[in-house]
């Protein structure tokens, strides 16, 4: 027998404004037609003024405690996937363990776009090492705060928003059919630093800064990296792509994903869209797609479900999971 890290339960949060493209287009030198061609986006959610990533999290945590029926107090680890958090430190997850009333430890992880598959693989290895009982993992972002309202190249991508699941100890047979995650799969090449990257911090400027990203460079690195991924996950696995049920994206770009899902030979609606309504939220992007096809039905228990990012550093993963 193995231990797996089986996950009881999927919940979100999104702010209530909504900006949409059209919107964007009265004071920037865009086009709603540009941005759905070229991204698949229409809307974005933006948080209010005063509402911090560690509020949105704690909405998307308290609806995934809720649908597993547990309490705070029943968590023994949280891991934050985020790039904004509430404060350079302490950990925005800190926070967050103190408002759940949860026990054992909180820390934040920081991978960017890909944040929550390195939080899903780092609370996996906790609980397969017998450290951990229950995690609550999340991706949280506030990425309207990080970016530069007058550059077209790069605000018109990104969302706020949150995701969380629930993931508890559970035993298996340690082959493909367990119940829970299969394996996780993570990599990353500081070669592409500059490539998408914010020009500010703590030790380099005392600034917060704003994102900057070589749009083509990212894309190109997006297409091989991900396939890789995936083929990683199948291989590791002995998967072959048809027994995917539902392929769960990060969400950048619908062509990126198209992309995948042509790998996979998955028909289009085998993949969980939200970037035409999210846009991306970075390290929330999965959670939130996952919460969406898990709270109204699609994803099922026993389907098999492949997670994949891409995010700056350049930091990339996947993460196979039978639900
Ligand atoms: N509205 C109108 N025109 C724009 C806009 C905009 N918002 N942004 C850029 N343009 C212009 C450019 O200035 C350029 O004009 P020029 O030809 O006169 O110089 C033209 O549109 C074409 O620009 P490209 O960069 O070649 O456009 P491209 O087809 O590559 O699409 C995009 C740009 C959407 C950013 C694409 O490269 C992409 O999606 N890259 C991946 C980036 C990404 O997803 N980043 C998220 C983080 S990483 C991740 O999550 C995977």
């Amino acid at each position: 027998m193995v231990t797996r890290s089986r996950v009881l339960s999927a919940g979100s949060y999104l702010p209530a404004r909504i900006v949409t493209n059209d919107e964007l287009a009265k004071t920037l030198d865009t086009s709603d037609e540009w941005i759905r061609q070229r991204t698949g986006i229409r809307q974005r959610h933006i948080a209010a003024e005063g509402e911090l990533t560690s509020d949105l999290a704690l909405a998307a945590a308290n609806q995934a405690l809720a649908n597993a029926g547990l309490k705070g107090a029943d968590i023994d680890c949280i891991i934050l996937g985020t790039c904004t958090p509430d404060h350079t430190f302490p950990a925005t997850a800190t926070k967050l363990q103190h408002r759940l009333g949860a026990k054992g430890f909180a820390m934040d992880v920081q991978a960017v776009c890909s944040g929550f598959v390195f939080a899903l693989a780092t609370a996996d290895n906790f609980i397969r090492l017998g450290q951990v009982k229950r995690a609550l993992v999340i991706g949280a972002e506030t990425f309207s705060r990080i970016l530069d309202w007058t550059d077209r190249n790069t605000c018109v991508l990104f969302g706020d928003g949150a995701g969380a699941v629930i993931l508890e100890a559970g035993e298996g047979k340690g082959d493909k059919f367990d119940q829970g995650i299969l394996s996780t799969h993570l990599f990353s090449d500081g070669a592409h630093y500059e490539r998408l990257y914010v020009d500010g911090g703590p030790s380099a400027t005392q600034t917060t800064g704003h994102v900057k990203m070589d749009g083509r460079e990212v894309f190109r690195h997006a297409v091989v990296n991900l396939a890789a991924a995936i083929d990683v996950a199948l291989h590791a696995n002995h998967i072959g792509a048809d027994e995917v049920d539902w392929l769960v994206p990060h969400q950048a770009n619908r062509r990126i994903i198209d992309s995948m899902g042509h790998r996979l030979k998955l028909t289009e609606d085998r993949a969980v869209i939200t970037v035409d309504r999210h846009a991306n939220t970075s390290a929330a992007s999965i959670p939130l797609a996952l919460a969406e096809a898990v709270n109204d039905g699609r994803i099922q228990r026993g389907h098999l479900v492949l997670m994949e990012a891409m995010g700056g550093g350049f930091t990339w993963g996947s993460a196979l999971v039978r639900w």
